[in-house]
């Protein structure tokens, strides 16, 4: 059994914590530095708790530690953790801001452990099988994908206005906290994004002025690709589409499905999921970062890839700013 630390127990770091013990593979212990919601959590899944990271890493080794505290304190907390010797599992967004990412880079070298970064979207089976079809490229090349998504935020996260979401310091607004996930992903089908161009404005959330609207043109190398997205719209609906040469694939995350089209035929071919439950994909995640902590391969974002869609939420900010397309060398 590999002994975890859930760090932050907060909306993800408890559902990772309930997802890591339904793996049955480990014993999960929590920290928070808010004592009430650790005693609640605590007592709800009858684990240990630590209020810090100091007394936890001081108690034990651990094997693993799963970062789930806001962004802008994921790297400090990483290196922290990677003097301890454990692998890691870290929340997107990697973090706000470049400054530590080489030290970071360093530390997790030098701990020789396997780390990775939790954009759950690699666990969704749909993203998945398509990234192993488009890797077997029997409809060629992409060349234009576009990306629609949104949902009602304030329905799935309630408590958006006392979070991290309300400032973009700490990880907040659209396209940092919601965009990251699907760019990520988009990244995993079709390669990194090269050159962004970024509107995005507060357009209805009550409480908060980041933005919570975003429409990027983006070029990933020589793919063009639209993303259009809302967080005060009422369906929860992500569709991506992503046309090649020889024909068209599109997946519909909400409906558990991806489809080609190929020139000349009048339907789409669907590939269905079954019904699954949330936790489900959180599971499947637990699972893949198990594996790869016993040394097999996993879908997983590694640090790397989680740093280049970094440079993409960086310079999507800066285009809003600026008003101008922007670069990623
Ligand atoms: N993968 C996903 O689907 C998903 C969903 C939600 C959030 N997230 C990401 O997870 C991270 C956390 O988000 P959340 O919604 O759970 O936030 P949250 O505010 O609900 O929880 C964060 C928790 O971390 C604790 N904390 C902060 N600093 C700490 C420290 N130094 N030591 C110990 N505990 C500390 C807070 O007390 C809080 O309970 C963010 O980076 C967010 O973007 C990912």
């Amino acid at each position: 059994m590999h002994s975890i630390l859930i760090i932050g127990c907060g909306s993800i770091g408890e559902r990772h914590l309930r997802c890591f013990q339904k793996t049955g593979r480990c014993e999960v212990s929590a920290c928070d530095a808010n004592a009430t919601l650790l005693h609640e959590v605590g007592a709800r899944y009858s684990v240990p708790t630590f209020p810090d990271l100091k007394s936890a890493l001081a108690a034990k080794h651990w094997d693993a530690l799963v970062i789930c505290t806001p962004a802008h304190t994921h790297l400090a907390i990483a290196r922290e953790s990677a003097a301890h010797g454990a692998a890691l599992f870290i929340e997107k967004p990697l973090a706000v801001a470049f400054d530590e990412v080489e030290e970071t880079r360093a530390a997790l070298a030098a701990s020789g452990r396997f780390n990775a970064v939790a954009y759950v979207y690699h666990c969704f089976p749909w993203v998945a099988q398509v990234r192993t079809f488009l890797q077997e490229g029997s409809l060629g090349k992409p060349l234009h994908a576009s990306v629609v998504a949104g949902q009602h935020f304030p329905t799935f996260r309630p408590a958006y206005r006392q979070i991290y979401y309300t400032r973009h310091e700490t990880g907040g607004g659209a396209i940092q906290d919601a965009l990251t996930h699907i760019v990520n992903a988009m990244e995993w089908l079709i390669g990194p994004v090269t050159r962004v161009f970024c509107d995005a404005s507060h357009q209805q959330l009550e409480g908060v002025t980041v933005e919570d609207t975003v429409n990027v043109s983006a070029r990933h190398g020589d793919v063009l690709v639209s993303y259009a997205m809302t967080q005060f719209q009422a369906p929860n609906e992500n569709t991506l589409q992503i046309h090649c040469e020889k024909g068209s694939i599109k997946i519909e995350s909400h409906a558990r499905r991806w489809g080609t089209l190929q020139h000349g035929e009048a339907d789409w071919t669907w590939h269905t999921t079954p019904p699954l439950e949330r936790d489900d994909h959180f599971i499947a995640q637990a699972n893949a970062f198990i594996d790869g902590m016993e040394g097999k391969a996993t879908p997983l974002s590694t640090f790397d890839e989680a740093v280049q869609t970094l440079r993409f939420n960086i310079a999507a900010l800066r285009s809003v700013s600026t008003g101008l397309p922007i670069s990623i060398p």
